[in-house]
């Protein structure tokens, strides 16, 4: 039952055209509710979601342990701000030690704003470690992307997202992706840290090589730079391991995690080591929300799931299982799919055009998927997926597939 009066989607679709300004190119389908991997739209339509509201419902919709823990902690107190203690986020706080390679934790609202504090922080470090020196740059790579506020959009090195807001923040440099030399010679006496995706996601779903980020590490140890991994979509399990950095053998010195860690409500952390954070003193970072009670407690949930005997088990054994399927989709229709690439349960399908048609035809057949970096279809399931998902949302890749080809013939 809605709360609502709108009568059915297209009355909604009509209204946000009315009253909400466009940023968006939102897909025609009006969200209801969702259980596991499924959603269904305000007419009863099922669909299977392989986007997970962009790799957020990383234990899938309604998941029962997560909602009681958000039900309870809701009830009990939904907020208090940071000045005082709440249980649920020194918890919060407690588990991403025990599950990452840090002793220190901060908590902020969103991705953008916790990759906002890493570069304070970067900076206030290199201020603390080098006071003679000037060093506030930060090295980030060419297709990234760390979210839409200055400080992180400055860090995207992507251009058209720069355009018309200029002027951008000082002290960035934007080097090659999966290039050593570019960052080696990137380094400057201005120089405090090295910032990167360890899988690209918005770029297209390009994971980095093993060799490379373990280059980057020494050369951020030879330099004294600080090496930050912003995992808020890779990170978390959705490797197949618990951190994403684990898949690389190279351990950051600030570790960056967002998305799926409030089970759909907004909550981000920065993870790292006492010596690195005590660069920070009482007021340099503040939030009114940031590590609410009610998003923690789900954070809580989602650590221990993600740690339970048999769940990164499933993420690297259905991912290979998809990954294997997405490639022989790739080699049945070699006119339209030109790569493919992934890991664990974060793929991405690169076609010579169409992207956009391919997820409106998907979702018109009842498969949730995205496209990102223009032509790259993105799948970011659910965590929880297992191989019939997988087959049900292959065979509608496979039909989708086939009739643009047929419809590019014609
Ligand atoms: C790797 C990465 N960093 C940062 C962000 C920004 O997160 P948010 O949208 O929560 O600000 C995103 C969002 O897509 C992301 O994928």
């Amino acid at each position: 039952m809605s709360t609502y009066a709108y009568k059915n989607s297209q009355e909604v679709i009509s209204q946000e055209a009315a009253v909400m300004a466009k940023t968006f190119n939102r897909q025609p389908v009006v969200w209801a509710r969702g259980e596991g991997c499924r959603l269904w739209d305000k007419e009863g339509k099922a669909y299977l979601d392989f986007f997970a509201g962009h790799a957020v419902m990383n234990l899938g919709y309604a998941h029962p342990a997560q909602t009681a823990a958000m039900q309870a902690q809701m009830a009990a107190l939904v907020h208090t701000g940071n000045l005082y203690y709440t249980e649920a986020q020194v918890e919060l706080a407690k588990r991403l030690t025990e599950s990452t390679f840090g002793n220190k934790v901060l908590f902020s609202n969103s991705g953008a704003e916790i990759v906002e504090l890493a570069i304070k922080l970067a900076r206030k470090w290199a201020r603390r470690e080098r006071p003679d020196e000037q060093r506030f740059e930060i090295l980030t790579m060419k297709g990234s992307f760390h979210g839409r506020t200055y400080g992180a959009l400055t860090a995207t090195g992507q251009e058209k997202l720069h355009q018309g807001i200029e002027p951008l923040l000082p002290g960035f440099k934007y080097v090659p992706f999966n290039n050593f030399v570019g960052a080696a010679s990137g380094i400057t006496n201005r120089t405090c840290a090295i910032m990167l995706e360890p899988v690209q996601g918005e770029g297209g779903i390009t994971p980095a090589d093993k060799k490379y980020l373990q280059a980057l590490r020494n050369l951020c140890d030879q330099n004294h730079l600080l090496l930050i991994f912003d995992e808020i979509q890779c990170g978390l399990g959705r490797l197949g391991t618990r951190n994403a950095y684990e898949a690389f053998d190279v351990v950051p010195d600030i570790l960056l995690v967002a998305k799926p860690l409030g089970g759909g409500l907004p909550i981000s952390a920065l993870v790292t080591r006492a010596e690195v954070a005590s660069a920070l003193q009482v007021g340099d970072h503040g939030s009114t929300f940031g590590g609410n009670p009610v998003a923690a407690a789900a954070g809580c949930v989602l650590l221990a799931e993600v740690a339970r005997p048999g769940f990164l088990e499933n993420v690297k054994s259905t991912g290979e299982y998809f990954g294997k399927k997405l490639a022989e989709l790739g080699e049945k229709h070699p006119g339209l799919v030109q790569a493919v690439r992934g890991l664990g349960l974060m793929w991405g399908m690169e076609l010579s055009h169409s992207g956009p048609e391919a997820v409106r035809a998907a979702l018109g057949k009842g498969l949730v998927i995205n496209c990102t970096a223009g032509k790259v279809l993105r799948f970011l399931p659910p965590l929880i997926v297992g191989r019939p998902e997988v087959d049900e949302a292959c065979q509608i890749l496979d039909a989708v597939l086939a009739a643009l080809e047929r419809s590019k013939e014609a």
